[in-house]
C-alpha cells in the first residue's frame, strides 16, 4: 500500500480502522482496538447507539447551523472533544502533537493522559492552553505531583479516572505479549518486521515513553498492571481537596454512585465504560446516561463517551443528556492509518456528519438539541 495516499482512501471510520490494521504490527493495533474479556461490550456501545432513531424535520430553513457550544463555561468550536489515551505514539510516531494541533485548528480540548507519550507540559504549549490533564489513582504521590506540575503550567482541568481499580483481563494484548514496559522477542520481531512502514517511523522517531513518569521528579515508574484497587472515596475527598481548578470524574456508569461524586465537590462527570474496555459485562454506555442525567438534574455538567462513531452519534449523546462529548478510537484509527492526514480526514467527516444531522432533525444551533428530536417509538423498543 503506497502510505502517502492513503487519507484519500478513507471515507468512513470503518476505512480507517481497515488502513490502520494494515500499517500497524498486530500487538498495536489491538492494543488501540481490543476491548476486555470477550470484547462484545465495545460493539454494543455502537449498536446502542445506533438503535437510537432521530426524526427528521422539514421545512425549517437550516441554511446556517451553529456548532460551538460551551462546557464547564469555556467556549468550544465544536461539542466533541478527545478522551485521554494513553501511549499513543504507539499508533505513530508524534501521535499526540498530532492531536494537540488538531485541538488548535478546532478550538476543542484535547485531554493528555496520565500515561501519554508527550508530557503534560509539552501538550499544555502544544495545544495553545486547550489541554485537560487526566490521572488515575496509581502511587497516589505521583498524582499529587502530577496536580501540583498541572497547576503550575496553567491547566484549569483535571479528570480523574475511577472504572480501572483493577485492569480486566484483555485476551488479545496476552496473546499478542503486550506489556508495558515492553518486552521483545522473536514473535513480536516478527510482528515489526512485517508492519515496516510503522516499525521504521517508530524507529526514526524514538520508541515512545510514558514522558509524565519519565520527567517525574520523584522518580516514580509507569507499571501498567499495576492495582490502582485501594481507590475509594476517600482518594476522591483528597484529589478534590489539592486540585483548585474543575474537576471532572470519569468513568462513572451508575446514578448512585453520580449523585455521591456530584456531592462530593466534583464539578462534572464522564459517563462512560471506558469503551468496552474494563468491565465487560456492563450496559452500553448510552443507556446509563438518560439516568445518570434523570438522577442529577438539568443542570450538572455531563460528558459522554463510549462507542461514539459518527456525527450523529454526537447528536443522539446530546438528546440523551449529555453537554459535551468525547471521541476515542476514531481518532487513532484516522492516526494509524494516515498519520496527520488521517486524522484530519477523520474529523472532517465527522464535523460534515454532525452539522448534517442537525440540520435534517430540523435545528440550527447544536445547543437546541433535546431529546424532541428522538423518534420515541426506538427508543421505547431499544435492545441489541
Ligand atoms: C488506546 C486507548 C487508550 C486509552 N487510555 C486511556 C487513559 O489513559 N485514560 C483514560 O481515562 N481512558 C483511556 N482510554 C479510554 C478513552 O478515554 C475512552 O473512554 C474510550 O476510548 C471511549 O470509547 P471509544 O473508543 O469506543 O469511543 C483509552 C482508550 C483507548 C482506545
Amino acid at each position: 500500500m503506497n502510505n502517502i495516499t492513503a487519507s484519500k482512501k478513507i471515507h468512513s471510520i470503518e476505512d480507517a480502522r481497515n488502513l490502520a490494521k494494515k500499517r500497524m504490527p498486530r500487538l498495536m493495533f489491538d492494543f488501540l482496538d481490543g476491548a476486555s474479556g470477550d470484547e462484545k461490550l465495545c460493539e454494543i456501545n455502537s449498536t446502542a447507539l445506533d438503535q437510537i432513531r432521530l426524526e427528521p424535520k422539514v421545512l425549517r430553513n437550516v441554511e446556517n447551523r451553529n456548532l460551538k457550544k460551551k462546557f464547564l463555561d469555556i467556549e468550544f468550536d465544536q461539542p466533541f472533544g478527545f478522551s485521554p489515551m494513553g501511549m499513543c505514539n504507539l499508533t505513530w510516531t508524534g501521535a499526540d502533537k498530532m492531536l494537540a494541533k488538531e485541538s488548535v485548528v478546532n478550538n476543542i480540548p484535547p485531554c493528555v493522559s496520565m500515561a501519554s507519550s508527550t508530557s503534560l507540559e509539552d501538550m499544555y504549549e502544544l495545544s495553545e492552553g486547550r489541554s485537560w490533564m487526566q490521572l488515575y489513582n496509581f502511587q497516589e504521590n505521583f498524582v499529587m505531583e502530577l496536580l501540583q506540575r498541572a497547576e503550575q503550567t496553567g491547566y484549569k482541568v483535571a479528570i480523574l479516572t475511577v472504572d480501572v481499580p483493577i485492569q480486566f483481563r484483555r485476551a488479545k494484548d496476552n496473546k499478542n505479549g503486550f506489556t508495558v514496559p515492553f518486552k521483545i522477542g522473536p514473535k513480536q520481531m516478527f510482528d515489526f518486521a512485517t508492519h515496516p512502514l510503522w516499525s521504521l517511523a517508530t524507529l526514526l522517531g524514538g520508541i515512545p515513553k510514558p514522558m509524565n513518569y519519565e520527567t517525574s521528579k520523584n522518580g516514580n515508574k509507569f507499571v501498567r498492571s499495576e492495582s490502582r484497587g485501594a481507590t475509594d472515596w476517600e482518594t476522591l475527598k483528597r484529589v478534590r481537596g489539592a486540585w483548585k481548578g474543575k474537576l471532572i470524574i470519569k468513568g462513572v456508569m451508575s446514578p448512585e454512585d453520580a449523585l455521591k461524586i456530584k456531592a462530593e465537590g466534583a464539578d462534572a462527570i464522564q459517563v462512560s465504560n471506558h469503551g468496552g474496555r474494563q468491565l465487560d459485562s456492563a450496559t452500553a454506555a448510552i443507556e446509563a446516561l438518560p439516568l445518570i442525567r434523570n438522577a442529577l438534574g438539568k443542570e450538572f455538567p455531563l460528558l459522554f463517551d463510549s462507542g461514539i462513531r459518527g456525527g450523529s452519534d454526537i447528536i443522539r449523546a446530546l438528546a440523551l443528556g449529555a453537554d459535551y462529548v468525547m471521541l476515542g478510537r476514531p481518532l487513532m484509527y484516522g492516526i494509524g492509518a494516515d498519520g496527520e492526514k488521517g486524522l484530519r480526514k477523520i474529523l472532517d467527516i465527522i464535523k460534515d456528519e454532525l452539522s448534517t444531522a442537525l440540520g435534517l432533525v430540523g435545528l440550527t444551533d447544536i445547543n437546541e438539541v433535546t431529546s424532541e428530536i428522538i423518534a420515541k417509538k426506538f427508543i421505547q423498543n431499544m435492545k441489541y
